[in-house]
């Protein structure tokens, strides 16, 4: 495993996009494209935490994408469902935590299933976690947050009138999670699609042309490299960062 330097992204979240446009370049059906997409998935879980990455957070299917044609949604569950089964035991033996965000509850029970005894098998192991965002939208989080905390204050567990943001994004789906520091969006879009849209304040962002199926650790690598040539200001003036930043990130 190489060294992880001292300034890789801790959590590192990726669009993977262009799954579809791969397969039809190649006269392929879309459902290629997905399969591929699959292998993808297994290289850049390893390939992240290979380069110092602790968390890696994969848009796998999005509240919007139900309303793609009924046979390529069933082609996603099947193969979600068959990556699963899959991975278990890779996990459990490349000691990889698994979890997901989203409205999990809403997808076909033998993937529920699947999912929960996922995350139970590996919710121990601590220094890598792969966390798969399924049947997630941000509007519906922040709705689905603003409900959990409603009740809250019904309840008498959370204060109306002292609402700030580390007491209010704890009813997140995202409540134990880092903010992302690096998101990737594959395929060319220059879009956020409805993802981690509140947690990615002040993540920085890297779009590449190459299509997810075609994605490998080198680009990974280069999307790092590129995090690492910017400087994160959080608001502050650059002075007042290169005051604060440890010699060896100066
Ligand atoms: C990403 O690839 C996979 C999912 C959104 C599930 P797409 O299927 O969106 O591929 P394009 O964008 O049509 O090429
Ligand atoms: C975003 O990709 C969702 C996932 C990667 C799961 P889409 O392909 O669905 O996004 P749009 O429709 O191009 O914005
Ligand atoms: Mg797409």
């Amino acid at each position: 495993m190489a060294a992880p330097t001292a300034n890789s992204p801790a959590h590192v979240a990726i669009i993977m996009d262009g799954n579809g446009r791969w397969a039809t370049q190649r006269g392929l059906p879309r459902a290629e494209g997905h399969r591929r997409g699959v292998e993808t998935v297994r290289t850049i879980t390893f390939a992240a935490r290979d380069l110092g990455v602790r968390m890696l957070t994969l848009y796998a299917f999005s509240i919007e994408n139900w309303k793609r044609p009924q046979d390529e949604v069933g082609t996603l569950m099947s193969l979600l469902e068959f990556y699963l089964k899959k991975e278990l035991e890779t996990f459990v033996r490349d000691r990889v935590r698994f979890r997901t965000i989203g409205r999990t509850e809403e997808l076909p029970a033998g993937i529920r299933k699947l999912l929960t005894a996922t995350a139970e098998e590996t919710k121990h192991f601590t220094d890598y976690t792969l966390v798969l965002a399924l049947n997630y939208g941000a509007r519906t989080e922040v709705m689905d947050a603003a409900r959990a905390y409603a009740a809250a204050v019904a309840n008498g567990e959370a204060k109306l009138n002292d609402p700030n943001w580390s007491s209010f994004s704890r009813y997140l789906y995202t409540s134990d999670m880092p903010d992302p520091d690096l998101v990737i969006r594959t395929s060319g879009e220059r879009r956020v699609s409805n993802f981690l849209l509140l947690q990615a304040a002040y993540a920085e962002f890297v779009f590449t042309p190459v299509l997810w199926p075609d994605f490998t650790k080198a680009d990974l690598e280069a999307a790092i490299a590129d995090y690492n040539r910017r400087e994160r200001r959080f608001g502050l003036t650059s002075e007042q960062i290169r005051a604060t930043a440890p010699a060896n990130v100066r």
